[in-house]
Formats: C-alpha cells, structure tokens, sequence
C-alpha cells in the first residue's frame, strides 16, 4: 500500500520519479505527488487527489524542477483521499513520503500541537514531517535519527531537505524499501519493478536500517548511527517484464503469461529424470512435522486450500490452512514440531509476516512460497521456494497465484515420495502431466472467445454462485474472489455440499452459477449439485473435463479443460475462470488493473 520513489542525480528528477510511479501505481492509486529541490536550493511540490494521471494533467508540462526529489502514490488510511492529505508532507525544509501507519499518530499530533505546531491534512505522516523539521541544525540523518524513536508502527520513509540538497534520507521499519544501485545515480523505491528500467541491482533494507543516498553513494547505518553492510543483489527481471506490451491491461498480458510462467515455475524443479527436485531439509521437515499450517491472504490463501488438499492425498501431512490475519491473533498451537507455509505473491502482506513471526516465536519451521525475490518474507522464512512467475502489475492476482499452486502442488509430490507414501508410478504420472499444464494453458488462451461469449452473458448479472467440491471448491471461491473484485459483481463461493445449507435460497434464473467439476469422488455429487439448481430454474455454467456427456447436457454454457489428475485441475480452471472475470470486467469498462478501493501489496493491517 502506498509507492515511494525517489531520485538524485544528474537529471530532471521527475522524469525517473514520474516512470517508478507509474510502475508502483499498483499499490495504490488515492493520489499522487512530487516534490523536488530545485538548483536554488527551493523545495517545491505538487500533488492531487486520484490518479497518477489527474496530477499528470494537472501539471501539463510545468514540472517541479530539481536533481532531487521524491514522489508517492497514495493508499489512504488515515485521511480521506484529499490533495491535503496527498504526500509529499512539506514542512519547513522538509518534504517527506511515508509508506505504512504510525500508530501513536493521535499521541503525537496532541503533543505537536500542544508544542504551537499547525497541521494542514488529516495524516499519521504530518506528524513524521513535524518530528524532523523540528529538530534544526543536524544533519539530515541525524534529525530522522531523532524523529523514528518516538514512531509507534509501521513506516518506510524517504525525506529532503532544501538544506541538505545532496542526499536522500530514507528509513524502514515493517514496510518494504529497496535502494537501486546505479553509478552516479541514487535511486529508492517501494518496489523493484518501479526501478526496472534504471537498473536490475537493488539493496534491501532490514527494519532499523537508516540509508543516506547521494550520488557518490549510499551510506547504510543503524537507528546509533552504526555502518551496516546490506550486499547488493541482482534481479532477474528484464523492465519490459513491467510493461504493458501492448495489451490493453496488465492483467490481461498476464493472463497471457500464464503459459511460460507456469513452465518457468514447473520445469525448474523437475529434473531430467522425471523426479522433483525440492530440497532435503523442507521435505524433511514435512516429513516429520506434526502438522503443516498454510497459512496466506486473499488469493494466495486459496493455494493453501489447493496445498492441504495436495499435502493429505499424496503425501499424508495433516494440513490446515489459515487466514494469516485471524492465525495472527489466535492461541495458535504451534510448536517446533509444526511447519507453518507462508504464501505470498509480494512477499510484503502485513497479515501473513506477522503470521509467520509468530510461528517463529512458538518455534515451528518456517517455508515461504513468494513471487517477489528478497520480499520481507522471503528473508523471514527459514526456507524459500520462489515461484518464477515474473512480475505481476495487475492487481488481481493471476499467474502469481496458480503458479503458487504448482509450487505447492510439487512439494506435496516430493513429500510423497520422501515419505514413500506416493509410489512411483503415481508420482511420475503426476509429474508427466504437469508438464503438459503449461500446453494445456496455451489452449485455453486459444479459445478465449468461448470465454468471453460466457463473460459477455455473466455482466448482466447482480450477483452469481460459484459451486464446486474437492480440487473445485478452492477455484470456486477464487472465481467469485475475481469476479467481485474487478467487476463488483457480487459473488460468493460455495462448497457444493453446502448448497443446500443456505445458498440454494439464492437461486433463480438471474443468478448465474458457476459450477467447477472436478474429476475424481465428489464429481457425481457435483453434478447431483448441477441438478438440484437446474431444477430451481438455475442457469449453469460449468468448467469441466473435456468429453464427458453428462456435464455437457446438464449445463447451459461448458467450458471444456483438458482430463488431468485431479490434484492438477485447479491449475486449468483457475486460469478460465479468471479469464472470464477479465473479460467480464472489461465489457462493463471496469478499471480492470486498478480496482477501486484495492491495493495489490497490502502492507498493512
Ligand atoms: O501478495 P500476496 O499474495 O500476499 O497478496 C495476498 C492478497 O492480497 C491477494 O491475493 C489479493 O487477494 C488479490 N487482490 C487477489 O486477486
């Protein structure tokens, strides 16, 4: 929630500032500003309420002119989307941006003004920018040195001062900030994509790191003032990899992407001769655990369901899966015998990093599955498998979350094995088929039009039900979860079982169900599920295995994937039915990539 970016060096600051802007708007998009420090040494700033391109337009050409200068997009949480409350925070000398929530900010603001300082927005990071004005005559970094002690929360921060032209200061505690390395060049940001097109180095800072970039360098200390070495790291993502490319949204290229991210995410981890490769220490770890806990948020949290379902079929590991917001806040019985799984598109989500330090804390074994390389998580975690679905702009999340699930899907195959619960022949059928996914997924791409034509009948609807059972029941709620949050579409998700504890009440012909069949136990139950609505004159829309009469005849409409092991078939219904939320969502001209009131990296509380 919330980008920084900020730049010194020898150009026009904005320009840089404007580009990882543009790249960071996915963490929000309530407004934006800039300000910068021009060759006079006068601060000056900019700023609006909306998005990147209200402050854009307004501006029209006239830029803040400045080598130096520092630029948000804002996430609002305390303070109403206003050009008030927009960061820059200009104070005195100072212009501040904040990332996180400062928690004492009431406290602070009562003793601020009590002290005869004036506020002008309804922000926790007024009262940052007042802390470090207030302390004159040090340097920068020893009045932000002053200022964080008596911050209560959670904080990146990046800070000028019209005294102090040549230096960026910046400091992190709980909220993600990486440092771009470039000669000549300073460069901060939120997040790596927003630096892409400026270089594929980057530093990460710790909490407590406070770093004073200047063009000649960077200087990493701790809240003592303490050098600290934090060693530069060079990312495999190319800046195209955060471009649009032509489509017409992000989500829609990563739609697209699918295919390669999946092959990128499997074929690394298979080797030659047909086995996983997921390393001795995690497998043994599951082995021997009491139990797992997947725990995650939103979409990485319907992997985890994904992952139990996987871990108790192929490898017997009693598995639970959590909210990390709910596991945060519960007597959670975890111990050292328990192994917790963090799964995380950013690696940044507030809930499931104070999840997984809590799962430290008991002592369990700590696993993070995460897209984003070097994310707080992926550095927290005692272990890490890193997805390798690139970066992912759209705020939905797509090829993130499936390629989580083949990750996941991996590991509860070498589990079985390492156990030698899942014989051979089991698991090298699996494994043969899941290297076809990715051609499976290409041939769904194929046929986008037979989604869009099922799309183009869903976008009348008020609200829709999404049914499925076993290996279809997590895909059913993260096609509701899509469908709501790009097209405000009301949808829920069921279990198929559950239909007629409640839901069924809901159906009628212009609620439209979305029924995902899954081979295997439950699939004659689905389609006695299918009847049931169909005779309540419920118009069915069913994901299923191809060739298979029954469905086709019972449906409406059937959008046909390819016959897999069941343990696959979220991998190729996710992704149809995530389709069908695009393309529901564009027709209905959705803001596809920046759906309101959302953020794709949610940072805090
Ligand atoms: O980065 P994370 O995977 O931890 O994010 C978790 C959720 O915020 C995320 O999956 C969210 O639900 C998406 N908007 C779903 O499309």
């Amino acid at each position: 929630m919330c980008g920084i970016v900020g730049y010194i060096g020898p150009d026009e600051a904005w320009t840089t500032i404007v580009e990882g802007l543009k790249r960071l708007e996915y963490r929000g998009y309530d407004s934006a500003g800039i300000a910068a420090i021009d060759s006079q040494g006068t601060l000056r700033c900019v700023r609006r309420k909306g998005k990147l391109n209200v402050l854009l337009n307004a501006v029209g050409g006239d830029w803040v002119p400045g080598k130096i200068g520092i630029g948000h997009t804002r996430w609002a949480t305390h303070g109403r989307p206003s050009d008030e409350n927009a960061h820059p925070h200009c104070i005195d000398d100072i212009a501040l941006v904040h990332n996180g929530i400062i928690e004492n900010a009431a406290e602070l603001r009562d003793m601020l003004l009590a002290q005869g300082q004036r506020f002008t927005s309804e922000t926790d990071t007024e009262v940052i920018a007042h802390l470090i004005a207030l302390s004159k005559g040090d340097s920068l970094e020893e009045r932000v040195r002053k200022a964080i002690p008596q911050l209560r929360g959670a904080y990146s921060i990046a800070v000028i001062s019209s005294q102090s032209p040549d230096r960026l200061v910046v400091a992190k505690q709980a909220s993600p900030l990486v440092i771009g390395v470039k000669d000549g060049v300073g460069l901060i940001a939120s997040d790596i994509p927003a630096l892409l097109d400026q270089t594929q180095t980057f530093i990460f800072l710790e909490d407590g790191d406070i770093a004073v970039i200047k063009q000649s360098g960077i200087n990493i200390t701790d809240i003592n003032g303490k050098a600290i070495n934090r060693p530069s790291k060079t990312i495999e993502w190319s800046p195209t990899m955060a471009e649009k490319g032509g489509y017409k949204h992000f989500m829609h290229k990563e739609l697209h992407e699918q295919p390669r991210a999946m092959a990128d995410s499997i074929r690394g981890r298979v080797r030659a001769d047909g086995t996983v490769h997921i390393p001795e220490e995690i497998l043994h770890k599951c082995a021997s655990s009491s139990r797992i806990v997947v725990c995650a948020c939103g979409s990485s949290w319907h992997a985890g369901l994904v992952a139990r379902l996987a871990f108790e079929d192929l490898a017997d590991i009693a598995t639970e899966v959590e909210l990390a917001s709910e596991l945060r806040y519960r007597k959670a019985l975890l111990d050292n015998r328990s192994v917790v799984i963090a799964i995380s598109q950013s690696g940044e989500t507030a809930d499931t990093i104070a999840a997984v330090k809590l799962a430290k804390e008991r002592g369990a074994t700590t696993i993070a599955i995460v897209n984003v390389m070097e994310s707080s998580l992926a550095r927290l975690c005692d272990h890490v498998l890193y997805t390798q679905a690139g970066p992912e702009i759209g705020v939905a999340s797509t090829k993130a979350l499936t390629t989580q699930m083949a990750v996941l899907i991996l590991m509860a195959i070498a589990a079985g094995q390492y156990k030698q619960v899942l014989s051979e022949t089991s698991a090298q059928h699996i494994i043969a088929q899941m290297l076809e996914i990715p051609r499976h997924l290409e041939s769904i791409l194929e046929r986008e039009e037979e989604l869009k034509s099922i799309a183009n009948e869903l976008k009348s609807a008020q609200s829709a039900l999404f049914i499925g059972r076993s290996y279809g029941y997590p895909a059913a709620l993260e096609g509701a979860l899509k469908l709501k949050e790009i097209s405000y579409i009301h949808a829920e998700g069921y279990a198929g079982g559950e239909l007629k504890h409640g839901p069924i009440a809901l159906v009628e012909p212009r609620v439209p169900i979305v029924a995902i069949a899954t081979e295997g136990p439950t699939y004659d139950k689905l389609l006695a599920n299918i009847a049931e609505v169909k005779a309540r004159e419920g118009r069915v829309y069913a994901i299923g295995p191809e060739n298979e009469p029954r469905l086709a005849h019972e449906a409406h409409r059937l959008f046909t994937i390819a016959r897999v092991h069941p343990v696959l078939s979220p991998l190729l219904t996710t992704a149809a039915l995530q389709i069908i939320a695009y393309h529901v969502a564009d027709q209905l001209g959705a803001d596809v990539d920046q759906p309101r009131n959302l953020a794709k990296s949610v940072t805090v509380e």
